[in-house]
């Protein structure tokens, strides 16, 4: 499946819900999302459909995403069934981690290879604010489970955040020295809520290159630029959707959990899929991944999408 630039798309985002048990002040309001009528969202069986078509259109990477995958019931059939699909060569999940423990066995059953959970903190009184009700206690629970579970190469995605975060840069990179980890430094982008946040909140991903000088490149790994510091087990990545434009390379779509199709992340052009099937259904992947415009305009303002990142699938 090609678009019109010549880019090949292979992996897709789905969302399978917009709902999430926090609340990450980058991501929504205190109030959370307002809850939509359950026949708004797709169903296990549609998204399961649509995961089979988007297979059959040439996609070998899905990746389920959220809100939170973990709240929604279902989720390890859904599982189940895409790991059947021949073709598939990768099924990813990313999760904020919380509800991990108690599930990362099944998840491996079920056929998940990879997590990346979202990890923004260290510290358990900021984790608090951050997430406005999460507990870090849970997530290293969480990712101590999934190792437990033999996930390899878990990603942690830190989302980076001036005058937040970045005095605990060297301590995440501290995490690779033993664990297998690659730890995923990602430049916040103006979008939904955060999109006013003060101007010291957005950091350049040279932050933690200026931190952490002794990190050496390993060349590119998908969005991000790898590193390592010598010695230590895992990686180190660098996400830099603003400071550094990777659409040229970008070979993916999402579907939200509303069934939308996402030809881009940045743009406010969705196709609906839902009451699609077979033939016509595949025929509105590929044309969705057909009009996928050339890059995003975040650099000269913000975001054309009008959805927020729990909406859309990270
Ligand atoms: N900018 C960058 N990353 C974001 N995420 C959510 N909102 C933003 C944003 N505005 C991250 C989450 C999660 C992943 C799905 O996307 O922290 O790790
Ligand atoms: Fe939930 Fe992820 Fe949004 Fe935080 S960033 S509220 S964990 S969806």
């Amino acid at each position: 499946m090609q678009d019109s630039y010549h880019r090949t798309i292979r992996y897709l985002r789905l969302s399978v819900t917009e709902l999430c048990n926090y609340r990450c002040q980058y991501c929504m309001t205190e109030d959370g999302v307002p809850k939509r009528a359950h026949g708004d969202m797709l169903s296990i069986e549609e998204l399961a459909e649509i995961g089979a078509a988007a297979v059959r259109c040439g996609v070998t990477k899905i990746r389920l995403t959220g809100g939170e995958p973990l709240v929604r019931r279902g989720i390890l059939t859904l599982i189940e069934r895409l790991r059947a699909l021949d073709g598939l060569r990768e099924l990813t999940m990313t999760t904020n981690g919380s509800l991990l423990e108690n599930v990362a066995i099944d998840l491996k059953k079920a056929g998940v290879d990879r997590l990346n959970v979202s990890l923004d903190t260290l510290s358990p009184s900021r984790f608090r604010e951050l997430s406005r009700r999460g507990e870090l206690a849970d997530v290293l629970r969480g990712l101590e489970a999934a190792n437990a579970a033999g996930f390899p190469h878990t990603k942690l995605n830190t989302v980076l955040l001036g005058g937040v975060n970045d005095g605990e840069i060297a301590d995440f990179v501290a995490l690779t020295k033993d664990n297998d980890y690659s730890v995923r430094f990602i430049e916040l982008m103006p979008m939904g809520v955060c999109a006013s946040f003060p101007k010291e909140r957005f950091l350049s991903a040279d932050a933690v290159l200026a931190a952490v000088p002794e990190l050496t490149p390993l060349g590119n790994d998908g969005v991000a630029e790898l590193y390592r510091m010598p010695g230590y087990r895992g990686t180190v990545g660098l996400i830099r959707p603003m400071s550094r434009c990777f659409c040229a390379d970008c070979d993916r779509i999402r579907i939200t959990a509303d069934g939308m199709l996402k030809p881009c992340l940045h743009a406010a052009a969705e196709l609906p899929l839902r009451g699609l099937h077979g033939v016509d259904l595949e025929n509105a992947i590929r044309k969705g991944a057909s009009i996928k415009p050339a890059r995003h305009h975040l650099s000269s303002g913000s975001s054309d999408t009008a959805r927020s990142m729990n909406e859309i699938g990270g």
